[in-house]
């Protein structure tokens, strides 16, 4: 029987049951096993997994999170432990690797697959919609429509003590999760990582609006946005994953301190965080999931290998990985022109 393995990486993101399931259940109908590594690319260097079939991916569509757990493990940074993911998918007799993940993830499939041969396919997964190759990743949607519930309901508070609040959501490379929840709540400003943050610009525009008969205001920033240094500002200085890449949080309580000290409005930041990743995905990132991982269980029946499945226009295609992994997506400028034009004073 043929055996497919399946993993998880980096940040956990609604939509990944989805693809699981709907990968194994594709993949049984041409009469594979599958199993599931725990944790990642550490299951797969300690050897440790699940067996998934169509009955144990039953009624997971609906669930946050992923049923095989997830890490930030990094295999390339030690040569040795190349070689155990190697030697796990030799003793497994795996014919093929779904690897669900990010530009991390994605990554370590890439290279495994053109210094080792491993029959990879890669699945795009990034609440950060930063992924190139693709127009969206699944667990966006979810995600902005967390930061725009968030936000509708801080508007509340806002109005109701005539305070500015500095809303900061993910987006570590990219401000599409920023530039949509923005969008969609009718901010006043939205800063992104694309952009250095422009202070004076914030306040032109926070103090039009009140002239304007806003007595409150809405700020959204990425995590990711920087001021004109081009440095990062995070409470967790020295803070870093196995892929170098800096924990981030702090720019919008950064922001609020510098708006309430040249506005005089009160003003108080609030970090959405991981409340972004959690919980049940939507329709669209439960139908972008289930099409991806279904169309990912069908090129490694058809042996088509190195590919990363891919939204392009309405149409799942199959991506160059090396292609995928090797820039990231950022904001289409010309899209967010449309939400500056709400905030460009002249
Ligand atoms: O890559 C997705 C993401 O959610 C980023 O936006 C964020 O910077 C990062 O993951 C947070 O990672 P962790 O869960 O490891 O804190």
């Amino acid at each position: 029987m043929p055996t497919l393995g399946l993993l998880t990486g980096g940040g956990d993101c609604p939509g990944l049951n989805a693809v699981i399931r709907a990968a194994v259940r594709r993949a049984a109908n041409d009469g594979y096993a599958s199993l599931g590594f725990i944790d990642g690319w550490k299951g797969v260097l300690a050897g440790e997994f699940i067996p998934l079939d169509v009955a144990s991916t039953n009624d997971i569509i609906a669930e946050g999170g992923t049923i095989l757990g997830t890490s930030r493990t990094n295999p390339y940074k030690n040569p040795e432990d190349v070689e155990k993911v190697l030697t796990t998918y030799k003793d497994l007799e795996l014919d093929a690797l779904i690897t669900i993940g990010g530009d991390d993830t994605l990554g370590v499939s890439d290279q495994l697959h053109k210094d080792h041969a491993v029959n990879v396919v890669g699945v795009p997964k990034t609440i950060d919609n930063d992924l190139s190759c693709t127009d969206f990743t699944f667990g966006f949607d979810t995600a902005v429509n967390i930061a725009m519930d968030a936000v509708d309901r801080i508007v509340t508070t806002a109005r109701s003590h005539h305070r500015c609040l500095v809303v900061e959501v993910m987006g570590r490379h990219a401000g599409w999760i920023a530039a949509y929840a923005g969008m969609a709540s009718g901010a006043d400003i939205t800063l992104v990582p694309e952009k250095p943050i422009d202070m004076d610009q914030v306040i032109a525009v926070l103090r039009r609006n009140r002239e304007r008969g806003r007595d409150y205001n809405i700020v959204v920033v990425s995590e990711g946005a920087m001021f004109r240094s081009g440095d990062y500002v995070t409470s967790y200085e020295g803070e870093v994953d196995e892929f170098g890449h800096v924990r981030l949080g702090g720019v919008g309580n950064r922001v609020a301190e510098l708006v309430e000290k040249h506005t005089g409005y009160e003003t108080r930041g609030v970090v959405l965080g991981h409340l972004q990743r959690g919980g049940a995905p939507t329709a669209f990132d439960r139908v972008l999931a289930t099409r991806l991982g279904y169309a990912a269980a069908e090129l490694v029946v058809k042996g088509e290998f190195g590919k990363m499945v891919a939204l392009q226009g309405n149409e799942i295609v199959a991506a160059d990985l090396t292609d995928a992994v090797g820039a990231t997506k950022t904001l289409d400028l010309d899209f967010f022109a449309v939400a500056e034009a709400f905030f460009t004073v002249d």
